[in-house]
């Protein structure tokens, strides 16, 4: 296959391009300020998951950074429709990014009226097969050193990337990051223990992390299956003793986590409650995707 037909189409600014036709201003606030929000949305047989739940983060991401979203919900799937046409995507996710555009200069304070840069493209990944989901992750704690907006889902990541990368160095696959002595979430998940009497625990939402999606889903088919959720702080060294842990989020669905800083969780093995909430949910998204 030549290169050029390996290229992806992407979306910009009201135009399917090749991905190496798609350019952006050296101007553009998103580049120069991380001036900018972000969704990523999963893609299961060619369809479309939780996506209306993203749409909604987005509009409220938008809402609260003073952000201009140009697009309605019916023109956004559209674009996600067209996408996953044109690139044949079966399996793997969407990612939508939007900054405040190009004022042509470098200025810190933003102007009313500029444009927003849009970009969405598509990226292949194995979700439903993932060894990860089988054979579960490990994990470090990590400082969380993110500023005091975690609700708001931009594009502001250092401090994940510094994370993500120590925890590959540590030979680990992800982090569980910790502030004052409590578990936020994971580098880009949301982290959940299950105790010794089968009760999942969970951060409740607040300015501290983002209010995941996933997690929102999670949440409504546990109760549906009656399994109990508590939405309360839990320590690392909770999350040490604990019988299970796991994440979630778009790209992951669940993901067991088997070990915490070099401690085995529970037996060491992927959990039965992880398990089963992973079936459960995968089931009920591909049932309501569009
Ligand atoms: N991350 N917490 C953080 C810090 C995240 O970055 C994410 C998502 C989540 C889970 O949210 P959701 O269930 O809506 O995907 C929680 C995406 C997948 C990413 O950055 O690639």
């Amino acid at each position: 296959m030549g290169l050029e037909t390996m290229e992806r189409t992407v979306y910009l600014n009201g135009k399917f391009l090749p991905e190496s036709q798609a350019n952006i201003s050296i101007f553009d606030r998103g580049f120069l300020f991380a001036d900018a929000v972000y969704e990523v949305t999963s893609v299961l047989q060619s369809k479309l998951i939780d996506n209306l739940g993203h749409f909604h983060r987005l509009e409220r991401s938008c809402r609260e950074l003073n952000l201009t979203l140009p697009l309605s919900y019916q023109e956004l799937t559209d674009i996600q429709h067209t996408l996953i046409e044109k690139n044949q995507l079966h399996e793997g996710g969407i990612y939508l990014q939007l900054t405040r555009g190009d004022e042509g200069d470098r200025d810190f304070t933003y102007h009313d009226g500029v444009p927003p840069t849009i970009v969405l493209f598509t990226q292949e990944r194995n979700l439903v097969n993932s060894p990860k989901a089988k054979k579960g992750i490990k994990v470090i704690s990590y400082a969380d050193m993110r500023w005091r907006r975690r609700d708001i889902k931009t594009t502001n990541l250092l401090p994940a990337c510094m994370a993500k990368h120590a925890a590959h160095a540590a030979g680990a696959d992800d982090v569980w990051l910790i502030e004052n002595g409590y578990v936020t979430e994971g580098g880009s998940n949301n982290a959940y223990i299950v105790t010794q009497d089968d009760k999942i625990v969970t951060r409740p939402l607040s300015n501290d992390i983002l209010h995941g999606i996933t997690r929102a889903s999670l949440m409504k088919l546990a109760q549906e299956f009656d399994i109990e959720i508590e939405e309360r702080h839990f320590t690392i060294d909770e999350a040490y003793a604990a019988k299970e842990a796991f994440i979630s989020s778009a790209t992951t669905f669940v993901w067991p986590v088997v070990a915490i800083d070099d401690k085995p969780i529970g037996d060491g093995q992927p959990g039965l409650i992880a398990l089963k909430l992973r079936e459960i949910y995968i089931n009920a998204a591909l049932a309501a995707a569009e």
